[in-house]
């Protein structure tokens, strides 16, 4: 038998005749769950992280698995959990990397074509690194960053122009191949990211191709960027990262030997020591391909004279690589052959429309016949991960085996699976949205908000909407309905209804919602401009999910300091102030003690603010300069569990009064607010923004019942 290609016993072993994974009879899988299948050994897996661990050991390198070789979520869970890192390629490989559990800061990100949808959202996940292989991505990653307030990392992706002596097809690091920049260019950008204040070049990366099975070319390259590295730290360009990529070869005939991951070891480390450098790598292949199998079963036999066909029920759409790069797999009976069993010369064929579907040709396997299992080893790498529906085949279910154990880690795809993301009739082919509709409910600061989507103006009266849907026992219970419509102007306009289904102009609480709701439907960006009935609003969303909303607010008008009022016989001192709507501030030493209640009502009709009357915040400064405020607001006649307006009013008049510096953090009874602001010479504020958590809830679909109720 072919010699695995890790130390060690192979996981795949006849056992009384059959093939087992492990300690798990594979033909037993294959009766119960039908076939083609993917079955795969934890043991397997687990070793071959292990043992290249080991291997590196002395560079303690940080191994980033490559998800685009097998991006089952139960296989990556298992990597993550015994430490690895993660390298993709797509917002999908995030997606599935994050859900694996892999940590943000252990995800380093390459690709020539990633889209700006595709980098905020790493961005907005603070992944490591972004891979950086052109200059038009980097300009974008620069854009990008302004909005963001932490610094980014990168490594640009060099081109080492190298032969890695694999595939002409799975080469990537020649010139003629797309990858990368080439190292001139990659200097230039290296220099010009020193001004950069967002962007921190933190490494050099590389790819040279896929299943290399020499440590030459790696060593050639690791010599080349070396000196590469050393030069720019000579122009002040201090890199610290080395990313080799992946690429590491496995044996998938008996006679290869693949990669020497010792040799390549003890031939870098020097390297990597010498310039003081910190390792990524980034396999794939390496660690999973020999951990899995596919296993397909004979449908028929068909004689030529030159040769016969085994037809079987796996194609090129469940493992492509025979078809795509000519690859080959080894392919065992599930029956173990007896000793003298004969041999014949075969085409393993799928049942796929193109004469490409081959699995084996001209394979010279032990007599086999209709029925019999086979099994195509070394398929756990590229294999699953490149499968497609072509012929509309179903897609085949995935097994993980561990000892007697086994589990289905992904079920067999049924017809209707095969329509699920299509439009079946011809209603749904219409694009334009109808009920049910779809909806979100938010809270901001303790405000709950229902947000819909009402661009393509489906929502005619927002009025009656509001009040069938805020009330809490009929409906489905919101301070308020915020529809978010096309504005000319802006991104966006806002509009908002109040449950009695009055509409209001404008709302803090309400305003951070419907831009959390707008990032997260990708409608805007981290920056964005919306339209009230108040004005233009512009907004900065942060933190992850979007959930720190920052809002630009109007300076404040009217500054009338150390107004006394006198009251039944008494005197309030405090501090007026116009921030959108008027307020009067009164600093006292223990804000939970004010008689609220009795109070404010008496200074909110007071003839000094006669006859609009005005808003009335208590303050009380805490030690660590924060501000505990409790607000009277006019119009809704009592105390809120948190006023925008109010908590700017407080900060600046705590500015001007104690010297509180921005950002002032305000703490309500919903939440915590924080005022930023510049105060000129004149005392007079600029660059107000009030920020704020807002959160999304849930989302649910509206039913047309409500809407003609
Ligand atoms: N890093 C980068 C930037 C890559 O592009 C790749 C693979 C890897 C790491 C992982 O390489 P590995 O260690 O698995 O060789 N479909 C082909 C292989 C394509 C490899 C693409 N890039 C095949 O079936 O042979």
């Amino acid at each position: 038998m072919r010699e695995p290609s890790f130390n060690e016993e192979s996981s795949f072993q006849y056992k009384k005749g059959k093939l087992f994974c492990e300690d798990t009879s594979i033909s037993q899988i294959a009766d119960e769950i039908g076939t083609p299948l993917y079955l795969y050994s934890h043991r397997a897996l687990v070793s071959n992280y292990e043992r290249l661990k080991g291997t590196f050991r002395r560079l303690s390198p940080l191994i980033c698995y490559s998800l685009k070789a097998n991006a089952n979520l139960a296989l990556c869970r298992i990597l993550a959990g015994l430490g690895a890192g993660a390298d993709i390629l797509s917002g999908g490989e995030l997606y599935k990397a994050l859900l694996a559990g892999f940590p943000p800061k252990r995800i380093v990100f390459a690709g020539v074509g990633k889209t700006r949808q595709e980098l905020e959202f790493a961005l907005r996940e603070e992944i490591f690194m972004f891979n950086v292989e052109s200059q038009g991505e980097l300009e974008l990653l620069e854009e990008l960053s302004r909005e963001l307030d932490g610094r980014i990392r990168v490594s640009l992706r060099i081109n080492p122009d190298i032969d890695p002596e694999t595939h002409p097809y799975i080469t990537t690091g020649l010139r003629e191949n797309k990858f990368g920049l080439e190292m001139d260019e990659a200097e230039q950008l290296y220099l010009k990211l020193k001004d950069s204040k967002n962007i921190v070049p933190k490494g050099i990366h590389f790819h040279l191709g896929s299943q290399i099975t020499t440590t030459r070319p790696y060593l050639i390259c690791v010599e080349k960027m070396g000196k590469f590295i050393s030069r720019l730290r000579g122009e002040g360009v201090n890199l610290e990262y080395m990313d080799m990529g992946g690429g590491f070869g496995i044996a998938y005939r008996e006679k290869e030997s693949p990669l020497d991951i010792e040799e390549l070891a003890s031939q870098i480390a020097p390297l990597i020591q010498e310039y003081e450098l910190k390792l990524i790598m980034e396999p794939g292949r390496y660690l999973v391909a020999n951990a899995g199998i596919m296993v397909t079963q004979i449908l028929y036999e068909k004689r030529r004279k030159e040769k016969k066909f085994l037809i079987v029920d796996a194609g090129m759409n469940d493992l492509i690589r025979p078809a795509l790069y000519g690859a080959y797999h080894e392919i065992k009976k599930i029956q173990e052959p007896k000793k003298a069993s004969p041999m014949e010369l075969v085409d393993v064929v799928g049942p796929v429309c193109e004469s490409t579907d081959f699995l084996a040709k001209d394979r010279s396997l032990p007599r086999s016949q209709r029925g019999e299992y086979l099994a195509i080893m070394d398929a756990g790498a590229y294999g699953f991960s490149m499968a497609s529906s072509y012929n509309a085949r179903l897609l085949p279910p995935e097994v993980l085996v561990r000892g007697e154990k086994w589990t289905l880690i992904r079920r067999r795809e049924g017809y209707s699976d095969l329509t699920k993301t299509e439009a079946t009739s011809l209603e749904e082919e219409n694009l334009i949205p109808s009920y049910p509709l779809p909806f979100a409910k938010l809270q901001g600061s303790g405000n709950d908000f229902i947000v819909v989507d009402n661009r393509a103006n489906l929502i005619k009266d927002g009025r009656s909407l509001a009040m069938k849907l805020c009330p809490r026992k009929t409906g489905i219970g919101a301070d308020g309905l915020l529809l978010l419509e096309e504005s000319q102007g802006a991104d966006f306009k806002m509009r908002i209804f109040n449950p009695d289904g009055s509409e209001a102009e404008m709302c803090g609480n309400g305003a951070r919602c419907i831009a959390q709701f707008a990032y997260l439907k990708g409608i805007v960006g981290r920056r964005c401009r919306f339209e009230t009935l108040a004005g233009i609003i512009s907004c900065q969303i942060q933190g992850r999910q979007g959930r720190k909303v920052k809002i630009g607010m109007e300076e404040p008008q009217d500054l009338r300091l150390n107004l006394r009022l006198s009251l039944k016989g008494e005197i309030y001192e405090g501090h007026y102030l116009n921030t959108g709507v008027p307020h009067f501030v009164l600093f006292t030493p223990r804000v939970d003690q004010v008689p609220l209640k009795e109070l404010a009502p008496s200074i909110r009709n007071h003839p000094k603010f006669r006859p609009q009357g005005t808003n009335v915040d208590f303050v009380e400064v805490e030690k660590g300069s924060a501000l505990k405020v409790r607000t009277y607001e006019r119009g809704v006649e009592e105390e809120t569990l948190a006023c925008g307006t109010g908590a700017v009013a407080s900060a600046l008049t705590s500015n001007l009064t104690c010297g509180i510096p921005s950002p002032v953090r305000v703490k309500m009874k919903g939440g915590d607010l924080f005022v930023y602001f510049e105060r000129a010479k004149d005392n007079s504020f600029s660059q107000v923004f009030l920020e704020g958590e807002a959160r999304l809830i849930f989302e649910g679909k509206i039913s047309e019942e409500v809407e003609n109720a």
